[in-house]
C-alpha cells in the first residue's frame, strides 16, 4: 500500500468546515490528523465533529507536537504569511488559501521559503484545476473560436455578511488587508489568467457602496460593521498585449445577478460558462464558420476532456498536492500564478489613486 499523507488544517472557520474537513480523506490517500485555530473552541468542536484525533490552539503548538505532512492554511487573509511561513520553517508542504501574501515581496519570500525547505507550496483558488476551464482551453487550442480577443468575468456577491451564513464575525473581511478584491476579485482574477496568461498592465475604476453594513444571519446577526475602509466595487481592465483585453467586474456589493460568470470572445466564436457548481458543467460554444455556411451555438458532446481528476470540493487542491509529490511533477496550483493574482492586486490601489494604467513584472 502506497503512503498515506497526514493532514493538517490551521483556521476552522467557516470555508474549513465547508469545504475541507468533510473532503479531505475523499481527495486522495490522506488522513486528517489534526486542526488549529487561535480561537481553541473553533478547533475542539471541528475535532469533535470530523474525529479528529489531535486539535491545537495555535499553528506553533502543532507544529511543536503534532506530526503531519500537508498543513491546509485555511485562516483568515492576514494570517497567511505569518502561518505559511512558520509551516515551511518545520519544513511541511503547505497548501494556503488565497491569497497567500498580501505582497509580491512577501509572496516570494514564501516561494523561496518552501524552497529553501525542500516543500511543495500551492495557493488556491482552484481554477486553473477546473474542468470547464481546462475543456475551454482545449476548444481555444483547437481554434474553435480563432483568435482570443478578450476575456470577461464577474466575480460578485452581496458581502459575507449578507451572502454566507457564518458563526464566526465577518466583520474582518472589511479591513485593510482583506476586502472584496483579495477575497472575490482574487477569484476573478485567477480565472481570467488561467485563461490569457499573465498581464502586462492593469487599470481600475472602483467605488464605497456602502459604508456600514449588518450582519444578516448566524452567530452576530444584526451586528454592524463598518465597511468605509477599502472600496467593495471594482472594474478591472486588463491588457494581456497584442490586442488582447480582459475586464473582470467584483466586489461585495450585487446582492443578485445574472450576468453570466466568465466568457471568451474569439475573432470566430465564444465561449461562455455556467455558473460553477460542484460539476462545473461544459461551457457553451457559439462557432461562426462561413466557410462552412454556418453560426450559431451548438451542442458539446459529452464531456469529451477527461479531467485530470474528479472534483468533489475545493478540497481538490489536496489531490493536486498530493499528484505533485507522488510524481515529482509540478502541482497545477503554482505559487508563481498565485504572485501575479497579487502583483495585479497591489497594483490596482495605485491605478484607482492615479486613474492611470499600471505596468505589471511578474509572470507565470
Ligand atoms: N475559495 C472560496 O471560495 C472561499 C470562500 C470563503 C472563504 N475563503 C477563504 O478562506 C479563508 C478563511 O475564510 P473563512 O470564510 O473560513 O473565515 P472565518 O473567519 O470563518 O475563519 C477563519 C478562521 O481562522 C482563524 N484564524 C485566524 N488567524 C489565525 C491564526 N494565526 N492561526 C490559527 N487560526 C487563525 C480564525 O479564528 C477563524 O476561525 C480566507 O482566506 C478566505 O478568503 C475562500
Amino acid at each position: 500500500m502506497g503512503k498515506i499523507y497526514k493532514v493538517a488544517v490551521i483556521g476552522c472557520g467557516m470555508f474549513a468546515n465547508a469545504q475541507y474537513f468533510p473532503f479531505i480523506e475523499k481527495s486522495g490517500p490522506a488522513k486528517l490528523v489534526a486542526c488549529a485555530d487561535i480561537i481553541p473552541e473553533r478547533a475542539e468542536a471541528a475535532a469533535q465533529k470530523y474525529n479528529i484525533p489531535e486539535w491545537y490552539s495555535s499553528v506553533d503548538e502543532l507544529i511543536q507536537k503534532g506530526d503531519f505532512d500537508i498543513a491546509i492554511d485555511a485562516t483568515s487573509i492576514p494570517a497567511h504569511y505569518e502561518v505559511n511561513m512558520k509551516l515551511f520553517a518545520a519544513g511541511k508542504n503547505v497548501i494556503s488559501q488565497k491569497p497567500a501574501a498580501l505582497t509580491v515581496e512577501l509572496m516570494t519570500e514564501e516561494i523561496e521559503a518552501a524552497k529553501k525547505a525542500g516543500v511543495l507550496f500551492t495557493s488556491v483558488p482552484i481554477h486553473a484545476m477546473r474542468p470547464d476551464i481546462l475543456r475551454a482551453k482545449q476548444m481555444i487550442d483547437s481554434g474553435a473560436i480563432g483568435d482570443v480577443l478578450s476575456v470577461k468575468c464577474v466575480s460578485t456577491h452581496g458581502g459575507p455578511e449578507y451572502f454566507q451564513y457564518r458563526e464566526a464575525d465577518p466583520s474582518w473581511f472589511y479591513e485593510p488587508g482583506a476586502g472584496a478584491l483579495y477575497d472575490m476579485g482574487v477569484h476573478a482574477l485567477h480565472q481570467v489568467t488561467a485563461i490569457m496568461g499573465p498581464a502586462k498592465r492593469v487599470s481600475c475604476l472602483a467605488a464605497y457602496s456602502r459604508k456600514e453594513r449588518t450582519i444578516r444571519s448566524g452567530k452576530f446577526d444584526g451586528k454592524v460593521i463598518k465597511s468605509d475602509k477599502i472600496p467593495d466595487n471594482y472594474f478591472i481592465s486588463l491588457d494581456f498585449g497584442n490586442d488582447k483585453i480582459g475586464f473582470v467586474d467584483t466586489g461585495f456589493c450585487q446582492v443578485a445577478t445574472r450576468s453570466v460568470p466568465l466568457e471568451i470572445f474569439g475573432s470566430m466564436g465564444v465561449i461562455s460558462f455556467d455558473s460553477p457548481g460542484v460539476t462545473w458543467p461544459d461551457p457553451k460554444v457559439y462557432v461562426d464558420s462561413p466557410e462552412r455556411g454556418f453560426r450559431g451555438w451548438i451542442q458539446n458532446q459529452e464531456r469529451w476532456i477527461d479531467p485530470p481528476m474528479r472534483i468533489q470540493s475545493q478540497c481538490c487542491c489536496l489531490t493536486d498536492m498530493i499528484i505533485a509529490l507522488e510524481t515529482g511533477n509540478r502541482p497545477t496550483l503554482t505559487p508563481e500564478h498565485a504572485r501575479h493574482v497579487i502583483e495585479i492586486m497591489c497594483a490596482i490601489p495605485e491605478s484607482i489613486e492615479t486613474g492611470k494604467f499600471v505596468d505589471l513584472k511578474t509572470t507565470f
